[in-house]
């Protein structure tokens, strides 16, 4: 579909947004009676992250949300995607303490956002866990399903009346992987092979509670729709004749993108590899007890608890075979398999993000065909800065002209069928590990100002262009 043979025109109703995180830009970490998450704790650590810095103030938009809210009204954009602050709403973790100053700061958010014809879609848990709870055991505590179900439905009653797409989880790949297994993000643990796989499975647990909660208690009356975040890389073998990399590659895609997606979209449990290779490597090293657990009987059933595909795309990976020979247990070694950047992909500001615009359109085809051709959203998807601050960053004006043609492509030309589109994101924020040394914004925010003053960037300027004619140039723009 072209405009002239120059534009590509997306969907009428298409959703054009932008996406932020409660820890990457509110600030305020233990103002009005919140109580301190995971990355507050995990944060004020000694030598975790980027020159030790941390979210205490970030953009502080829990003061500033005036400020973002005119960012969002200078993007154009229909959609804005936030996360709710767990600790900030609900101190203690349970609904027996709700923090009202908490509630009137999202109920602010959210009315001013519809009141700019804006539709917020929130994400209830992105990264931060109260504190409080990762006392109990966190996401490796099987009682953290209900409590989590707990604080859902009251996000539902609170604001359900007017926030009609939800988000329980965001990544809870990252979660799972990189607080428990790499100990890179709180709550920091380190224990390969074993703890990641425990706390994915509680945080599944999690979601599907509150799935069942909202269809049964608030759907009826809110008639909104409720999933979760998944974030993938698309992969493919470095070299497509070699059958070990082809068998690298599936159970690549099977470790990252099936771990979630396989359970909640297509068969109810865990991928068929994942569960032989976990179980084969225990054998192997004498390990007693199944790491992968079960879906057990009689709990609230996991598959078909999403309302449509919420995709987080960065990047894509070329695979190749490893074998671990060594006597430990790890996530790596049950997957036998490790993802490179081709050295012929561009690289953003992060050396992990490898632009590759068309891994976009090949995983919505493999999500439409893997996954009973859901609706999408893609919830997150943007370009890093790194270094001196460049505000005419043409780069990322490229990346996302081009991946908006991948997008445009796969809606058109293979009818998969994509609601909306996030960039990641809104602000320059927290970029977790990496301090504020990573920029994703589409708008730039001077640290070093004491307003924190938002600027627009070029890309930003841009993408209020594509928004506002609902189609993106093949060409480069001005
Ligand atoms: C997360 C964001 C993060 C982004 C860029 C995603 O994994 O959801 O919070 O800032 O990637 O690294």
């Amino acid at each position: 579909m072209n405009v002239d043979g120059r534009e590509n025109v997306f969907p009428k109703d298409f959703a054009w947004g932008a996406a932020t995180a409660a820890y990457q830009i509110e600030g305020g970490w233990d103002a009005d009676g919140k109580s301190p998450s995971i990355w507050d704790t995990f944060c004020h650590g000694k030598g975790v992250v980027f020159q030790d810095q941390n979210g205490d103030v970030a953009c502080n938009s829990y003061k500033l949300w005036q400020e973002d809210l005119r960012c969002i009204q200078q993007l154009g954009l229909t959609h804005y995607r936030l996360s709710l602050s767990w600790s900030r709403l609900l101190p203690d973790g349970t609904t027996r303490h709700i923090n009202q100053k908490g509630v009137s700061y999202y109920n602010k958010v959210i009315n001013d956002l519809l009141a700019s014809n804006v539709t917020p879609m929130v994400t209830l848990y992105h990264f931060d866990l109260p504190q409080v709870l990762q006392d109990q055991g966190g996401w490796k505590w099987a009682g953290i399903a209900d409590v989590f179900a707990g604080y859902a439905a009251f996000c539902f009653e609170t604001f359900g009346d007017r926030v009609k797409l939800w988000v329980t989880l965001n990544e809870p790949y990252v979660c799972a992987k990189l607080g428990h297994e790499d100990g890179l993000f709180a709550p920091g643990l380190r224990d390969p092979g074993v703890s990641a796989y425990l706390a994915g499975h509680n945080m599944l647990r999690a979601h599907a509670r509150a799935w069942h909660g909202y269809d049964a208690l608030f759907r009826p009356r809110q008639k909104g729709l409720v999933s979760l975040a998944l974030n993938s890389d698309w992969a493919e073998p470095r070299d497509p004749g070699s059958p070990q990399e082809v068998a690298a590659t599936e159970r690549y895609m099977a470790f990252t993108f099936g771990w979630f997606a396989s359970p909640v979209f297509m068969t109810g449990d865990y991928p068929a590899t994942m569960r032989s290779r976990i179980e084969a490597r225990s054998l192997e090293l004498g390990f007693p007890a199944d790491r992968l657990p079960g879906f057990a009987e009689g709990e609230p059933r996991v598959l078909g608890t999403a309302d449509f595909f919420a995709l987080n795309y960065y990047t894509s990976r070329r695979v190749k075979a490893v074998s671990c020979p060594s006597g430990a247990l790890s996530f790596k070694g049950d997957q036998e398999a490790e993802g490179v950047v081709d050295p012929s992909w561009p690289v953003s500001g992060v050396p992990w993000l490898a632009v590759v615009p068309d891994g976009l359109r090949k995983l919505l085809n493999y999500i439409k065909d893997t996954c009973h051709n859901p609706s999408i959203y893609i919830t997150e998807n943007g370009f890093a800065q790194m270094g001196p601050v460049d505000l005419e960053d043409s780069q990322r004006c490229g990346f996302y002209r081009d991946t908006l043609l991948e997008v445009s492509k796969a809606i058109h030309e293979d009818g998969v069928d994509v609601r909306g589109y996030f960039a990641w994101s809104l602000l320059d924020n927290f970029e977790w590990a990496d301090g504020f040394s990573v920029r994703f914004g589409l708008f730039h925010v001077d640290r070093a100002h004491p307003e924190l003053t938002r600027t627009i960037y070029h890309s930003g300027r841009n993408y209020a262009k594509i928004i506002l004619r609902n189609a993106c140039p093949s060409t480069t723009q001005s």
